[in-house]
């Protein structure tokens, strides 16, 4: 017998920084990941599908710093984060790559002496500009008055010795790959971007830096780190163990995924630093779109940065997944908002396809005890239905080639839509005997056909409904209709997505850090007026091992400063210190504001000055220093009369935060 052998297909994400929590937007790209990887291998192919976490730099040692934690300890802790989130959003990835792990960094080094002994690598001096946000070389050319364009933060002057890659000696080779592989860069307006700026020339690329540790040696000089991209790209080949078994079966990948803030590295230097060493370039990078929220860029300050454990917890993973697909052409900008998500969540997940298979089932159970019928002569609706699956199979296929992920969805849900429609036009409440059986196999069978389909999208919801009516969910590959055994058993059960009421006042909102935050216990032990200031107030607040601290309080509209004398109150103290009118606050202290003009300030009884207040679940300790910025994007605000966090307690060992005067939901700063 001749066996073939399965074809590979290897799909990659970013490997993402760990300076911060994962977002929506780190979601999109692996939630899309996953849909390919899936429907691939559905299809018979042999998946590899790998994601990670991008350690090194600058940017991640000043985050690690910024806490006091070790480097490494904060690595692991974020890198924790991701794969949480990724396992309660149903992502099924072969491999999670980290790149302080040994194993890249050895395989990473032997690249870099390949590089060295091809000569495509020698010692000069760096001098520019460097934005540490994305962690980029700059030109002035660069530059949107004067800021990095992305960062809107003006970058870091630097100038230091680095070893440099000759970069410039690509220019002709890449913008032959470009020609002779047109699908190389998607979609087109992405290649074209990039084809014109490497028409413009192509400087070296300094490829070390000496002016901090965490990093990969360079090798053969060890006063020199490797610079983070250089030692992040070649990810997608060590993760294989190049240059190994694994390597030669799946490189080149067959599509690196991404959005454009990052094409550069992947269309330009990537394709370079592997034809430099020898090694082909990957088959594809494709470029989606930025998402926006509710039409706005996500900021953490306008509050609108969507944590996808939330949605999933509120809707489910599958819907989250559903629907950002279904929303946004996959290639371009788009909007992303909860209440689009809720009405697609309730319209075509819970009706068209929720109900479809609980109608069948009821009919089944009813009619047929329970089993799947023989169907008998099939008639024309039947005929249509088998056209319809047979349509939907092939064509969702041609839009999954093309990446085009809301045509697979609107191919699938098209026969979702005719499965409905024959229900309500052969009225199988109406048959009896062999009409009724054909009818209803004809309808489960479709049913299947739809769970195969589906499977990639929302694969725990596939293997709900493969439970429910008897089945493994069936791969696509040789997928047909009429495939489905009479008499499988089928077991109904509950709703595949009950329906969820969207509400503009519950909307889920971006809860903010409370972990950056230090807060401490402070005694009141002097207060006075500011003359010359209308609202503030000056306090001398003795925060125990912290010593004593002068404060600046906008209160004397609200308490007279006798009042505060002695009082225990809250005082956030790692916030930068400011000058109020010539008075330096070293702190704040925080009180309640609700909408009708109310101010409370927390008012704790039972704790000692110095004492820390918290919320349960913490585990990074608070940031050294933040600004006020950073402290208003984090929501603490009064909820059944207590001081809270995300519906948790602010507290210390001895008691929580009781406030008496200020409404419910009014905010704390
Ligand atoms: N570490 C680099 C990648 C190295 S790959 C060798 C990096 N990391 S990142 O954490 O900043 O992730 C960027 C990627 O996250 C984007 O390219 C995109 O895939 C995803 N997204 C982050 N924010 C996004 C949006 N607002 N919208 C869509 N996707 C975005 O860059």
């Amino acid at each position: 017998m001749i066996t073939f052998a399965k074809q590979k297909f290897y799909v990659t994400t970013p490997i993402y920084y760990l300076n911060s929590y994962p977002h929506i937007g780190h979601a999109y790209t692996t939630i899309a990941a996953d849909i390919l990887a899936r429907w691939k291998k559905s299809r018979g192919y042999d998946v590899f599908f790998l994601t990670g976490s991008d350690e090194h730099g600058l940017k991640l040692q000043r985050a690690a710093e910024e806490r006091g934690w070790p480097t490494k300890k904060f690595m692991d802790y974020m890198a924790n984060h991701f794969k949480q989130l990724w396992k309660e959003l149903n992502i099924e990835y072969d491999k999670f790559i980290r790149t302080t792990s040994k194993d890249h960094k050895e395989r990473v080094q032997k690249l870099i002496e390949k590089l060295k002994q091809t000569r495509e690598i020698y010692k000069n001096t760096y001098e520019g500009l460097y934005c540490v946000g994305c962690e980029a070389y700059l030109t002035e050319k660069e530059l949107e008055a004067g800021l990095c364009p992305y960062h809107q933060k003006k970058p870091e002057y630097m100038k230091e010795e680095s070893y440099f890659f000759k970069l410039s000696k690509y220019q002709d080779k890449l913008l032959k790959l470009y020609k002779d592989k047109p699908d190389f860069i998607q979609p087109k307006a992405r290649k074209n971007e990039i084809i014109n700026r490497v028409k413009e020339g192509l400087n070296d690329l300094s490829i070390t830096r000496t002016s901090f540790s965490w990093g990969i040696p360079f090798p053969g000089n060890d006063k020199h780190v490797l610079y983070v991209w250089f030692d992040a790209l070649p990810n997608y080949i060590t993760a294989l163990g190049w240059p190994g078994e694994k390597f030669k079966k799946y490189w080149p990948a067959d599509v690196h995924l991404m959005s454009k803030e990052i094409n550069w590295f992947h269309s330009v230097i990537w394709p370079a630093q592997l034809t430099a060493a020898g090694i082909k370039p990957p088959k594809k990078v494709f470029i989606h779109g930025w998402l926006t929220i509710d039409g706005k860029k996500m900021s953490k300050t306008i509050g609108n940065v969507l944590n996808p454990s939330d949605i999933a917890a509120k809707y489910t993973a599958d819907s989250l997944r559903y629907a950002i697909m279904r929303e946004i052409p996959f290639g371009t900008d788009g909007d992303f908002s909860e209440k689009k998500l809720a009405e697609r969540h309730n319209r075509e997940l819970a009706n068209d396809l929720g109900n479809l298979l609980s109608r069948a089932l009821t009919l089944i159970e009813k009619n047929c005890n329970g089993k799947i019928p023989s169907p008998d002569k099939l008639q024309m609706p039947e005929k249509d239905l088998i056209a319809d699956c047979n349509r939907a199979i092939d064509r969702s296929d041609e839009k999954m080639e093309l990446l085009e992920y809301h045509h697979a969805l609107d191919e699938i849900w098209k026969l979702v839509n005719a499965a409905n429609r024959y229900v309500d036009q052969m009225k199988p409440w109406t048959l009896k005997g062999k009409r009724l059986d054909t009818v209803l196999y004809q309808l489960a069978d479709s049913l299947r056909v739809i769970c195969a389909l589906v499977y990639p999208f929302i694969p725990s919801t596939a293997e709900e409904l493969a439970k429910q009516l008897g089945i493994k969910v069936p791969n696509q590959k040789s997928l047909k209709p009429h495939q489905l055994k009479a008499g499988t058993k089928i077991k109904k059960g509950k709703p595949l997505f009950p329906k969820v009421e969207y509400k503009e006042e519950e909307k889920i909102v971006y809860q903010g850090d409370f972990s950056m935050l230090d807060i401490r216990v402070g005694k009141v032990v002097e207060s006075e007026p500011i003359k010359e200031a209308k609202k503030l107030l000056k306090l001398k607040v003795d925060l125990g091992k912290l010593g004593e601290r002068q404060l600046v309080a906008g209160l004397k509209e609200h308490y007279s400063h006798e009042k505060l004398k002695g009082k225990l109150i809250a005082v956030l103290v790692n916030l930068k210190p400011a000058k109020l009118r010539g008075n330096l606050s070293q702190g704040m202290l925080l009180a309640a504001q609700d909408d009708r003009g109310v101010v409370e300030v927390l008012d704790l009884k039972k704790s000692k000055p110095g004492d820390k207040i918290t919320v349960d679940g913490l585990e990074l300790p608070p940031k050294k220093e933040i600004t006020y910025e950073e402290f208003s994007t984090v929501r603490l605000v009064v909820e059944k009369r207590y001081a809270t966090w995300s519906g948790k307690p602010l507290k210390t060992k001895y008691e929580q935060i009781k406030l008496t005067k200020a409404k419910d939901k009014a905010r704390i700063l």
